[in-house]
């Protein structure tokens, strides 16, 4: 976490999957630490995700970067979330401000916790467009180290203005529903559309949206949730190049669209 470049890499999400499953979390986290995965995603607001990801990485903790979230309206409550993540994972590397919430009261005291070694970067995620024009605010003012935002075929609203001025700032980039929340996965293309694909390395579907997603140079890391382990094995594998090219892009689209 100390280079700019987190990627492109393919982590793993924590949103909706395994919660507070500490056998899950076991199952999904080795799948996806033995295929390479490197970068885990949670937050305070996954209903016991932080606590089972803390149990499933024990003995194995300096794998994998934590990517977590301060939720909290109030700097007390983040102090305790806080106090919590350093219990299950030692030391935070990304700590990210979720969804903006409370983030000018909560920076000073998190550059305090940076300066003390007990997190690494802060970044800072929003789900929402509309909520994108406060985001970009938050950027500028230069103090955030990374940005998560959703990104996929039908979700590029992010494009506009978010990824430039990240590019301009040399901030990674972290793209949360890569597979718009499973929405993009219910009616996948026939596999001979993918045949073009192939060659990039692309076998599914699924793994056809992540490696979209990571194509875009702007993008380090994209974080695909799953409570599978095989579906955890098939999405670390969209990590490695070749990357796609505008044209490979365009048909990833035009099948997104249906
Ligand atoms: N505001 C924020 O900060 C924010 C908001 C949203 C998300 N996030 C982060 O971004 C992560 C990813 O976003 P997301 O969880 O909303 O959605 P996502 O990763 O786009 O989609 C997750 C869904 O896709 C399915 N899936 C994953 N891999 C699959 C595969 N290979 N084959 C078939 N199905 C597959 C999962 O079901 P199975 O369990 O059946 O595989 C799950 O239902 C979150 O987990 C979270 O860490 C952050």
């Amino acid at each position: 976490m100390e280079e700019r470049r987190l990627g492109p890499v393919v982590g793993l999400g924590t949103w909706n999957t395994f919660g507070g499953d500490a056998v899950v979390a076991r199952e999904v986290v080795g799948a996806s630490l033995a295929e390479g995965v490197r970068v885990v995603d949670s937050s305070p607001m996954y209903g016991g995700a932080e606590a089972s990801l803390g149990a499933a990485l024990e003995g194995r903790r300096d794998a994998v970067t934590v990517a977590t979230k301060i939720w909290a309206p109030s700097v007390d409550e983040g102090k305790a979330q806080l106090a919590d993540q350093l219990r299950w994972f030692g030391r935070v590397e990304l700590e990210q401000v979720h969804n903006l919430v409370s983030w000018r009261e909560h920076l000073p005291w998190l550059e305090g916790e940076r300066e003390a070694g007990r997190i690494g970067r802060i970044g800072v995620t929003h789900w929402d467009p509309s909520a994108f024009g406060e985001l970009v605010r938050a950027l500028a003012g230069g103090r955030f180290e990374a940005v998560q935002v959703p990104l996929n075929p039908l979700e590029r609203e992010c494009e506009r203005e978010v990824l430039p001025l990240a590019a301009e700032l040399g901030l990674p980039v972290i793209v949360m529903r890569p597979l718009g929340a499973g929405s993009l996965l219910r009616r996948p293309p026939p596999p001979a559309e993918l045949e073009p694909l192939r060659p990039f390395g692309v076998a599914d579907w699924p793994q056809a949206l992540l490696k979209w997603a990571l194509s875009d140079e702007r993008v380090d890391l994209v974080i695909p949730a799953t409570r599978d382990a095989a579906h955890a094995r098939a999405n670390a594998a969209a990590g490695t190049p070749p990357w796609l090219g505008p044209e490979e892009r365009r048909l990833v689209e035009r099948l997104a669209r249906g």
